[in-house]
């Protein structure tokens, strides 16, 4: 058991297992069925290595980045993670002034233990963006829409991967039970009762674009994990996509995140104001590192604000993001980088596909 405060994304994971009852500690940490992809995106990151350039002077380097037009202090945001309010009784509070002093992104899950409207009463200028699914019903999906322009969320994430609930034994065999409510959803029963959530496995690109054309804010796809489905996101006018696997949550064989988007960027040209982000497996800054280097322009981390965040709430969330920070910017200084933008695939060696 851990005696002093953690100072590694590793030691904050290590104070979750030690603590959580193993139900919930499984639903946070494990992926889906037999955890094939969950480990495969953490392992990923060990077949890219990472090539310095010394002698040159970094006195002056600097994590800031450019992500659709605003400006930011490091490359790494907080990823959508549904009832927040299991690993901490603040919740989407926490982690939104975590996000808002760290100067970086939040993105807030519509399955949120926290309604949507308190979360901007919070932190109005915090830079948020509103996870939303496609609905059946795309009325609703408007409705949410809507929402985000009228709180100012700088943008909505739509994500793709969870067409269909996903299979995860562990959760059955210890009895996983949510005491948390999604309150943004408590108004769309369907006949049954049952939220509308879980309602989606209908959804097509076409709504998609529907989604996109009805609004201003822009519109990005988390979940693509190919090249066709970059390219359709591109063509039906999404801003930005987030490479991801969900965090190897839905498909459990599916291809890491990291390979996904080695494989992107390898065939899906860069279009000018169309951003590539990533997430999955992300553990310490040389990860992010390796992401930026190989094409993502800013990367989401899911689990590691979440130990923060049982850690200590508000805190517990700034130390996780402080540590990649410092991470990354240690790293920048020992590869010859001045500036997020310089780390590029000279920085990496690797094979593709990694096996
Ligand atoms: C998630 N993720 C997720 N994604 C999403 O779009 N909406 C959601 O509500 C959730 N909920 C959720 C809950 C929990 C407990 C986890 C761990 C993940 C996926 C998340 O946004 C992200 O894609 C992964 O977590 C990234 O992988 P890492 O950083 O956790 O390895």
């Amino acid at each position: 058991v851990l005696t002093c405060e953690p100072i590694t994304i590793e030691e904050y994971e290590n104070y979750a297992k030690e603590r959580l009852p193993l139900a919930s500690l499984e639903y946070l940490q494990r992926g889906a069925d037999r955890d094939f992809t969950a480990k495969r995106n953490c392992a990923a990151f060990s077949k890219v290595k990472v090539i310095p350039r010394y002698l040159v002077d970094v006195s002056n380097r600097s994590t800031k980045v450019e992500v659709l037009g605003k400006h930011f202090d490091f490359p790494v945001g907080v990823a959508p993670t549904g009832l927040q309010k299991r690993w901490h009784p603040e919740g989407e509070i926490a982690t939104i002034r975590a996000t808002n002093a760290a100067n970086t992104i939040a993105i807030v899950s519509i399955a949120s233990s926290v309604l949507y409207e308190d979360i901007a009463k919070e932190a109005p200028d915090a830079e948020k963006w509103m996870q939303i699914f496609l609905f059946e019903n795309n009325s609703i999906t408007l409705e949410f829409v809507r929402k985000a322009e009228d709180l100012r969320f700088g943008a909505i994430v739509v994500t793709i991967d969870m067409s269909v609930t996903p299979l995860r034994y562990f959760n059955t065999r210890n009895k996983w039970k949510d005491q948390h409510v999604m309150v943004n959803l408590e108004n769309y029963l369907d006949d049954d009762g049952n939220r509308q959530q879980f309602k989606y496995h209908y959804a097509t690109w076409a709504q998609l674009q529907e989604i996109i054309n009805s609004t201003k804010l822009p519109v990005i796809v988390k979940g693509v994990l190919t090249p066709h489905d970059a390219a359709l996101a591109y063509a039906n006018g999404a801003k930005g996509i987030i490479v991801s696997n969900h965090g190897g949550r839905q498909i459990d064989g599916a291809i890491s995140s990291l390979e996904a988007l080695s494989d992107i960027v390898a065939n899906f040209p860069p279009r000018k104001g169309f951003e590539i982000y990533f997430d999955g497996g992300i553990r310490g800054g040389v990860d992010v590192f390796r992401a930026l280097a190989i094409g993502a322009k800013f990367v989401f981390v899911g689990r590691p604000p979440m130990y923060g965040l049982f850690h200590s709430g508000q805190q517990g969330v700034e130390n996780v993001l402080k540590i990649l920070r410092s991470e990354l910017e240690t790293l920048l200084g020992q590869t010859g980088c001045n500036s997020v933008k310089e780390v590029g695939m000279s920085f990496v060696s690797f094979k593709f596909p990694f096996e």
